[in-house]
C-alpha cells in the first residue's frame, strides 16, 4: 500500500485571536478546539495516516491551520508565502518537517503570496484560487514550480470566501464538490455535485471511498452516504470560528515512497 502521511500542527493557545474574514467573530473555547484537533488527528490515525507533527508555533494564532503553508506536487513540497502578513512566520518548522520526510522543497517568493488553501489538486490538473490571499505573482510561480512536473494548473477567481477550498473541494472520481453560491465561476470545474451547507463542500479523502468530513453539514452527510461513500464526521466547529475547515487543519501526502 503506498503511504500516507499527514502533516498536522498542535493549536496555539492563541487560537480565539485568528483572523476573520468573511464571517462573524464567535468566541472560540481553545480547550475545546484542543480535543477537537485530538480527535481530528486521530480520525486520520485510524485510517492509516501517519502523522507527523510540525513543531507548535504558538505564537501565531492561525498556525494549525497547516495546509495554508506548503503545497505538495509529486516529490515537491512548495513552501508558500501566505497572503496574510501574521501568517508569515508560520512556514518556519513546515520547511524542516517537509524536508525530513524526504521531499525537494522550494519557495514563493515576493511579491507573490499563496495560501494552501487556494490549493485543489485533481489528479494532475491543480486549481489555484486567485484570492484575498493569493496573488496573481503567487499563481505564476505556483504554475512555474508544478507544470514542468505534468501539472496543469487552472486559475479561478475567488472574492466570496476566504479560499477556493472554502468552497469547492473534490470527490475521489475527480468530482468537484462545490457550494455554488460560495464560487465565482463554477463553470471553470468540468463536473460537480453542488451542495447545499458551505462547510458540505469540504471533503478529505481518506482512501478508498471512505471521506472526512465536518458535523456541521448533515444533509451533506446524507447525500454522499446515499451515493455510496463511507463518511466520517469530526467536530471543528472551534475552527469554523476562525474559518478553518477539515482540509486546512492537515497537509496530506499520498504515495511519495511508493
Ligand atoms: N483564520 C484563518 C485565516 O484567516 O487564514
Amino acid at each position: 500500500m503506498p503511504s500516507k502521511k499527514a502533516l498536522v500542527r498542535r493549536p496555539s493557545p492563541r487560537l480565539a485571536e485568528g483572523l476573520v474574514t468573511h464571517i462573524e467573530r464567535g468566541k472560540v473555547d481553545v480547550g475545546r478546539a484542543v480535543k477537537q484537533w485530538e480527535a481530528y488527528v486521530e480520525a486520520l490515525r485510524k485510517h492509516d495516516w501517519e502523522i507527523i507533527q510540525v513543531d507548535p508555533a504558538d505564537d501565531c494564532p492561525d498556525s494549525v491551520f497547516v495546509e495554508d503553508t506548503v503545497v505538495m506536487y509529486k516529490n515537491v513540497a512548495l513552501i508558500t508565502r501566505p497572503g496574510a502578513k501574521s501568517r508569515r512566520t508560520e512556514t518556519i518548522g513546515v520547511e524542516e518537517a517537509v524536508a525530513a520526510v524526504g521531499c525537494s522543497v522550494n519557495w514563493v517568493w515576493e511579491p507573490g503570496t499563496l495560501d494552501g488553501g487556494d490549493v485543489l489538486k485533481v489528479g494532475d490538473t491543480i486549481y489555484v484560487g486567485r484570492s484575498g490571499r493569493t496573488n496573481a505573482a503567487g499563481v505564476q510561480q505556483l504554475r512555474a514550480a508544478f507544470e514542468p512536473l505534468g501539472a496543469r494548473v487552472v486559475a479561478a477567481p475567488v472574492s466570496k470566501v476566504l479560499h477556493l477550498k472554502s468552497a469547492v473541494t473534490a470527490l475521489p472520481d475527480g468530482t468537484a464538490l462545490a457550494h455554488i453560491p460560495s464560487i465565482d465561476r463554477p463553470s471553470l470545474f468540468p463536473r460537480f455535485l453542488s451542495v447545499t451547507e458551505e462547510a458540505g463542500s469540504s471533503v478529505v479523502l481518506l482512501g478508498g471511498n471512505k471521506l472526512l468530513m465536518s458535523a456541521s453539514a448533515p444533509k451533506t452527510k446524507d447525500v454522499l452516504t446515499d451515493l455510496g461513500y463511507e463518511v466520517i464526521t469530526v467536530d471543528i466547529s472551534e475552527f469554523e470560528k476562525v474559518e478553518g475547515c477539515v482540509t486546512c487543519l492537515s497537509v496530506r501526502m499520498r504515495g511519495l515512497y511508493a
